[in-house]
């Protein structure tokens, strides 16, 4: 006689399951759009590209946010734009970033590009460079909340999709607005705040003010993510601990470290599997970009996989100046071999 309990019975007990026991559910929601996961690849330029942006997605990061795209290139039609403003189908939900300082500039753009298929569109309030927020795009936006609340009253009225907002805590130290901002966005339709917890004026030489993240969750209803200074595993618990933030935004922490988003440390995870990611990396690249370009951009992650490593030096100086796939692949054999022969881990 056969038996056939093992599949017999994993049906029954699919049967069994009430539907809201046996479906995942979102750690959030963002207007009806579920997310699984609780944390979230940053949106950086020049980083979170389609090829990083998959590679992490598939460690645990649960959003696509895109590099910011500004409302002139979407407006005149940059291929550029486009580029940044391009995602697989398999990263949805995808939240494309966009950033002006003009009202009318960012409705009309947010209205062309959410015919190109995201989930979310989030306006940048936080960028702190000078090219951009010195113009009133990014943390410039945070100068003029009575602004925010009409940019946002039109966006949500006209848009389809859920508009969410990444903002810092103000401008500099005497105008930290960020309660204000956050609650009048909320009011206007914003579905979903980001904060990064420094002002426009810290850029990033401060430590991150998780208080006020804790604030801003507190003042609001919609979820919040708490972004700044997450640096390990053991600090995404303490950051939700400390903020009662709905999810965790990760940028710097998560160069070369995809594996932050699977919650291990760096310091865990062996020499081999780097430099198996380097090679998985650098393919996504070259399939993407083509080989100059792919190389080229892939220099600044594959240094990052590597911090760390023993007697790392002389490879990166290496690594740094290859134009070639292969000849990456080469130098790369030869540093593993190196580290094998004086005993380190990189079988
Ligand atoms: C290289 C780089 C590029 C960035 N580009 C963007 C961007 O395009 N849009 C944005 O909202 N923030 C951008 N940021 C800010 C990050 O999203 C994040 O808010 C900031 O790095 C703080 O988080 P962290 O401490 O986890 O790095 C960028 C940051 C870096 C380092």
């Amino acid at each position: 006689m056969t038996n056939q309990l093992p599949l017999a019975n994993s049906d029954l007990v699919e049967q069994r399951l009430p539907p809201a026991l046996a479906a995942p559910l979102p750690a959030f929601t963002v207007r009806g759009v579920p997310v699984y996961g609780d944390l979230i690849l940053a949106p950086m330029a020049g980083f979170s590209d389609v090829p990083y942006r998959r590679l992490c997605r598939e460690y645990g990061s649960a959003l696509s946010y895109t590099e910011f795209a500004s409302v002139e290139g979407v407006i005149w039609k940059s291929r550029r734009t486009r580029v940044i403003l391009n995602f697989h189908p398999s990263e949805h939900p995808v939240a494309f970033q966009i950033f002006g300082a003009d009202e009318d500039q960012i409705v009309k753009s947010c209205q062309i590009v959410q015919d190109w298929g995201p989930d979310l569109i989030d306006i940048n309030l936080g960028c702190s460079t000078p090219k951009v927020s010195g113009r009133g795009a990014g943390a410039g936006l945070l100068r003029d909340p009575a602004k925010i609340g009409r940019l946002y009253a039109q966006l949500s009225r006209t848009l389809r999709v859920p508009v969410t907002a990444k903002i810092r805590l103000g401008w500099d130290d005497a105008s930290r607005n960020y309660r204000q901002v956050a609650r009048i966005l909320q009011d206007s339709g914003a579905s979903l705040i980001t904060v990064h917890g420094r002002t426009r004026a810290q850029n990033y030489s401060h430590p991150a003010d998780w208080d006020a993240i804790a604030e801003v969750k507190q003042a609001v209803q919609i979820p919040v993510l708490g972004n700044g200074d997450v640096q390990c595993v053991a600090d995404i618990e303490r950051i939700r601990k400390h903020t009662g933030c709905d999810g965790v935004m990760i940028g710097r922490a998560a160069m070369g470290n995809p594996w932050i988003f699977q919650r291990r440390e760096l310091n865990q995870v062996p020499l081999a599997e780097r430099t198996a990611m380097i090679r998985r990396h650098l393919a996504a690249m070259v399939e993407y970009y083509g080989e100059k370009t792919g190389v080229m951009l892939f220099r600044k992650h594959m240094v990052r996989y590597l911090r760390g490593g023993p007697d790392v030096s002389p490879v990166r100086l290496q690594l740094l100046t290859c134009d070639h796939a292969a000849d990456v692949l080469q130098a790369l054999e030869a540093y593993e071999a190196h580290v094998r022969e004086w005993g380190g881990e990189a079988s």
